[in-house]
């Protein structure tokens, strides 16, 4: 999608398409009612009838409307203007998205940045709009050998601001919610391809392509000999039961004074999840492609990093591994030594993604790391306790947890933080080893978390696990790219 701001009459617009709010119950919204007086009353006349009441997810496209030079006026219902929040104005950008999408116009002006949102500027809102727009008009066909193709798709929008002294901010609020839309993007591709096409291999070669696109990127990948050479004897253990090999994917950017040390984000990279010998049962498996969702939203935030060319050094990890059921794959109270020295009785080989984590985090310390975060579809515990809407944030240090949490709130990409109390780690208590890989009934979550704080003690660290967020069930299956949107906010807010 091509996207400008400028500033101006909503009824002299010569466009295909002007979008204006309306609110519940039937009332204008500033640009709208300018609209009103241009074409004498005719939308008032029109609301007086009844066609439109304003409830968030309305819209009434109309033709003709006289006084103005677009072609179409849509009307958007906004809610009551009291109760809008952040949500909201999700929910009014992409109905009107989808309507313009379908109604047939190649290019909108949007009047919606004058609805009032507390405590957002006309940046942010420019940037929620881009975000929104992509996300909703995101497709997954390359798969499918008839694209089902819209007849005159939306092409271009313009963002009508209500100030031109507002106009230098907007347009860089524009550049970055561009590049962090197309990292949600590459997070989202990576994630919906089948893990037939997306194998551990296959994420070498697209994070190679990376440094191949970008000066200040540069990718290393550790095979599995590497990988022994560093005594990877928990990662290495997850993979032994799949036919496709192990990689360790380094991708380090570039964007600042080699004196400055890294944010190192690690992203769990298993590219499909059977559970091993402790097999997951058949329904729904087919979701376990997406569990590579950390990895690929490690992806998305260095290719944006990139883009951006954001002055800092970002360091992006990615353990990837297939967990297969097989002859030689770990065994229920298996031992396995970890490259930090420590053993781990492997009690449930679904356990996996904390064993492929510990020793990339293990690795992570040579990078002298200012933080390290790592993103995981870590426990279906996390969606119990959450659900899809935040993801959950636990950490070693408290201002690093505040800075995640902030950045989810700027960006409407939400975490919610969970306690990570040494109270819970004896749960990983074990009679043969260090520590199990499970920590038994109750908070399956935090436990997960306990055990990869064991790895990340000489570091300040926070885990997202992302298991509820990454991606949709349902009719509307597919991945969600999220948090790439948190993790660009928190280096953004870091620069
Ligand atoms: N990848 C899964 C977690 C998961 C499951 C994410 C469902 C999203 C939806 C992880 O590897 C796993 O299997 N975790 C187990 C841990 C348990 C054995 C302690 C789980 O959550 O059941
Ligand atoms: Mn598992
Ligand atoms: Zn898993």
């Amino acid at each position: 999608m091509e996207f400008n701001v400028k500033s101006g009459n909503p009824e002299k617009q010569r466009t295909a398409c002007v979008v204006v709010g309306i609110f519940e119950p039937r009332r204008l919204s500033q640009s709208a009612e300018q609209i009103d007086k241009a074409s004498d009353g005719f939308l008032s006349n029109l609301i007086r009838r009844g066609d439109i009441e304003g409830k968030l997810g309305q819209s009434l496209l109309l033709y003709n409307v006289p006084g103005t030079l677009s072609d179409r006026v849509l009307l958007v219902g906004c809610g009551r203007e009291r109760e809008l929040s952040i949500q909201k104005y999700a929910t009014i950008i992409s109905t009107a998205t989808k309507a313009l999408n379908e109604g047939g116009s190649m290019e909108a002006v949007f009047y919606l940045t004058d609805i009032n949102i507390k405590g957002q500027d006309s940046a942010w809102k420019v940037s929620q709009l881009i975000l929104t727009v992509e996300d909703t008009l995101y497709r997954f066909d390359q798969l499918k050998s008839a694209k089902d193709d819209f007849r005159r798709p939306l092409r271009k929008i313009i963002i009508s601001i209500p100030s031109r002294r507002e106009l230098s901010e907007c347009e860089e609020a524009l550049r970055t919610a561009q590049a962090i839309s197309n990292g949600v993007s590459t997070a989202k591709d990576l994630s919906n391809l089948p893990g037939n096409i997306c194998t551990p291999t296959y994420l070498a070669g697209q994070a190679t392509m990376l440094d191949k696109l970008h000066e200040k990127l540069t990718t290393t990948i550790l095979e599995e000999a590497d990988m022994e050479d560093l005594s990877m004897g928990s990662l290495l253990s997850v993979s032994r039961g799949s036919r496709q090999p192990a990689k360790l994917i380094v991708m380090e950017y570039k964007g600042a004074d080699s004196s400055q040390s890294p944010v190192v984000f690690v992203g769990k990279g298993l590219t499909f999840d059977a559970g091993g010998i402790s097999i997951k049962p058949a329904a729904a498996m087919d979701e376990m492609k997406y569990d590579m969702c950390g990895g690929a939203s490690v992806f998305g935030a260095m290719q944006a990093c990139a883009e951006l060319n954001l002055p800092l050094n970002v360091i992006g990890v990615v353990p990837s591994s297939e967990n297969m059921p097989d002859g030689d794959a770990n065994k229920p109270g298996d031992v396995v030594t970890s490259m930090s020295g420590q053993t781990i009785e492997i009690l449930n080989t679904d356990a996996e993604g904390r064993l492929i984590l510990c020793d990339a985090l293990t690795y992570c310390e040579r990078f002298e790391p200012a933080v390290t975060i790592d993103i995981a579809t870590l426990t279906g515990a996390c969606i119990v306790a959450l659900g899809h809407h935040a993801q959950a944030v636990l950490s070693n240090h408290n201002p690093l947890t505040h800075e995640l949490l902030n950045a989810g709130k700027q960006i409407n990409d939400r975490a919610w933080e969970l306690p990570l109390w040494d109270d819970y780690q004896c749960q990983l208590d074990s009679n043969f080893a260090d520590m199990a890989n499970i920590g038994g009934k109750g908070a399956g979550t935090i436990t997960a978390a306990c055990f990869l704080s064991r790895y990340t003690k000489k570091f300040k660290w926070a885990h997202l696990d992302i298991a509820g967020t990454a991606w949709k069930s349902g009719k509307e299956k597919g991945a969600t790219g999220r948090p790439v949107p948190m993790l660009m906010q928190f280096l953004i807010n870091r620069v």
